[in-house]
């Protein structure tokens, strides 16, 4: 890949001779933001991304006591590392000392995701995270380290609506990086996501895993939607902490997390609206609207179309349902 961009992970200046060679094997497809992405374990992804994909397989050891957030990218990671990382520092950082973390760090700065932070620093030792150890991923079900799987780490899944989630990263990949992606049709990268064939995608399959896997092993996975965190926030957020084992007793702690962590209250801190993370990217592309429907600024009605079409073949007999 030859991308001038600034952001590490649309970069591939730190794969390993061995992922070169892996990548060499692997069905690969003309991608938009970055040229070409990848098809492994049946998911799309960058080049970076998957290098540290692999790394994390082979290196990160989980613990019983970790918490693993997980979604498709563009679905409320930002929200969910912010609330949780608030949940459970709540003793430690107290919401009303006025002085708590997330008002002068970006919460990504907070929760490590991953495989990016194996891409960018492979020797990065986990070990020296803060008890309980609390990250964040966007790999599959199927590619979880086998230690992940294996241990009694709590893992919390939040799923967006698809048009949402698309439109979401349909505009983060233009502020990411503007050049490479003008001239690339909107209804060809509906078509390309349709298809599976998009960064991280295919989407369905990523949310079905997880869903299923929250039906049959509930103590280990829980199942959210960003629209329900929206809806009804406070209730949400006490399932979560619930489910983690830090229950609230004190309905005004559930209150002032909740409002620390909106949208309204999060994307007009100097931190998150001025600088960039050390990946490159600018903090403030992390808050655009943060609403459920916002999709139809961007996307016509037959391309809405397209998306629900989809959505109604791969999600049929799951249970699942969207209703935006
Ligand atoms: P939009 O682009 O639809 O506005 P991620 O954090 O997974 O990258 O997802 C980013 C999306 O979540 C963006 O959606 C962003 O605006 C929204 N978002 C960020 N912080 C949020 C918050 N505190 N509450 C609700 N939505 C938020």
């Amino acid at each position: 890949m030859s991308s001038p961009s600034s952001v590490d992970y649309l970069r591939d200046e730190k794969l390993t001779q061995e992922t070169r060679d892996l990548i060499s094997s692997l069905p690969s497809e003309k991608g938009w933001l970055v040229s070409k992405i990848y098809q492994f374990q049946g998911c799309w992804h960058t080049e970076a991304l998957l290098q540290g994909i692999l790394t994390c397989q082979k290196h990160f050891e989980a613990k019983d006591s970790d918490i693993i957030l997980v979604n498709n990218p563009k679905s409320g990671t930002t929200w969910l590392k912010s609330l949780v990382f608030a949940l459970i520092n709540r003793h430690k950082f107290p919401v009303s000392s006025g002085k708590h973390p997330l008002l002068v760090t970006n919460p990504h700065l907070l929760v490590p995701f991953l495989e990016g932070v194996y891409y960018e620093s492979p020797d990065f030792d986990f070990s020296v995270l803060p008890f309980p150890r609390l990250m964040n991923t966007h790999m599959s079900h199927l590619s979880l380290p086998e230690s992940v799987k294996n241990s009694s780490c709590k893992i919390v899944y939040c799923c967006r609506n698809p048009k949402d989630m698309f439109v979401s990263l349909w505009h983060f990949g233009k502020k990411l990086a503007p050049q490479e992606t003008a001239d690339y049709p909107i209804e060809k990268a509906v078509e390309a996501f349709c298809q599976g064939k998009f960064i991280g995608g295919p989407f369905w399959d990523h949310v079905l895993e997880y869903w299923y896997a929250s039906l049959e092993n509930p103590n280990k996975v829980l199942f959210v939607t960003y629209e329900e965190l929206k809806k009804q926030t406070e209730v949400e957020v006490k399932r979560i902490a619930e489910f983690i084992g830090c229950g609230f007793t004190e309905e005004e702690e559930v209150r002032e997390i909740v409002k620390l962590c909106s949208f309204e209250s999060l994307s007009k801190l100097e931190v998150n609206r001025q600088g960039k993370l050390p990946n490159g990217i600018e903090t403030n592309a992390f808050f655009r609207k943060g609403e459920v429907g916002g999709w139809s600024d961007t996307l016509s009605e037959s391309l809405a179309e397209v998306i629900d079409r989809t959505t109604e073949d791969k999600f049929g007999g799951s249970g699942l349902r969207f209703s935006c």
